[in-house]
């Protein structure tokens, strides 16, 4: 197995990072997660354009072009003879004696990319998964795709205790999306999704599958809406780069759609199938 550290392809095993590395020490980067289908990344462009944006927006200047970085990931696939999988990669401010100020002097970021092998998750793309309410009580920033997902994990963790997939956070009474993952509901036959604001991450997945509902006469809103919205849905549904188009059938104990698949659920992901094919 390689890795990409600062530029080079190495040897997993020795892609180290320092003790005082800020991302390590504060959370101090951003990150994203690349599918690949058929030893090809999916959606490259737009990850690796959401991937500069990110750092840009915490004052990170990512050493290398957009095309510099997609070419070395592309080496990466190669050199781990990645089939079907994720890329996991991240920038962080790189490494200066701890200190919560940015560090004046020239430092380098941290950038550091490896391969995960995984199949696609085709029990729950079948059968829905089952999720939790709870409050989203993360920073109003989560527009940017930060190391620091501190509160993402506790509400993942909260699901996963109770035997759950996904939590659904909400700011008081409106919904914003699961801790890994943008949440739909089918109103009326109208597919809803938060808008893309500082609020919520504009899931790349997200993106597919409201242009797969314009292209296809499916129609969209992208607006905020309500926890009696969400338990009165017609159809519920997740989505992220690995959980792809996810049914959602059950939330705190209730089902949706008598607790199956929605019709347009399963049409999005017929849809959303034939891009990844
Ligand atoms: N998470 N919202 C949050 C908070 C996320 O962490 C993610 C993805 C999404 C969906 O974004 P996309 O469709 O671009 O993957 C929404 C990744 C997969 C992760 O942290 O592993």
């Amino acid at each position: 197995e390689f890795a990409l550290l600062n530029g080079s392809i190495i040897e997993r095993s020795e892609a180290k990072v320092d003790v005082e590395d800020r991302g390590y020490q504060f959370g101090d980067g951003v990150y994203e997660v690349i599918r690949i289908y058929n030893g090809k990344m999916f959606t490259a462009t737009e990850h690796l354009k959401r991937f500069f944006k990110s750092a840009e927006s915490i004052g990170i200047s990512i050493p290398f072009t957009n095309l510099q970085l997609k070419e070395m990931l592309q080496e990466l696939l190669i050199k781990n003879n990645l089939e079907t999988g994720n890329i996991y990669m991240q920038v962080t401010r790189g490494t200066a004696p701890r200190n919560h100020l940015f560090p004046t002097e020239n430092v380098v970021p941290t950038l550091v990319a490896y391969t995960i092998k995984g199949v696609r998750p085709l029990d729950g793309l079948k059968s829905g998964v089952k999720a939790i309410l709870t409050e989203d009580i993360r920073w109003l920033r989560c527009d940017i795709k930060s190391l620091n997902l501190l509160g993402n994990l506790l509400a993942k963790q909260k699901a996963s205790e109770q035997g759950c997939f996904e939590a659904i956070q909400h700011r008081g009474q409106d919904v914003t999306e699961g801790s890994s993952s943008n949440i739909f509901i089918v109103k009326d036959g109208t597919v809803i999704t938060h808008e893309s604001n500082h609020l919520i991450l504009k899931g790349i997945t997200r993106d597919v599958i409201l242009d797969l509902c314009t292209k296809n006469n499916i129609p969209v809103q992208e607006r905020s809406f309500t926890l009696v919205e969400i338990e009165s849905a017609e159809e519920a549904f997740l989505s992220s780069t690995t959980a792809e188009v996810m049914p959602v059938i059950e939330i705190d104990g209730k089902k949706i759609n008598s607790g199956i698949p929605g019709p347009l659920t399963r049409k999005l992901q017929d849809l959303f199938k034939l891009e990844i094919e």
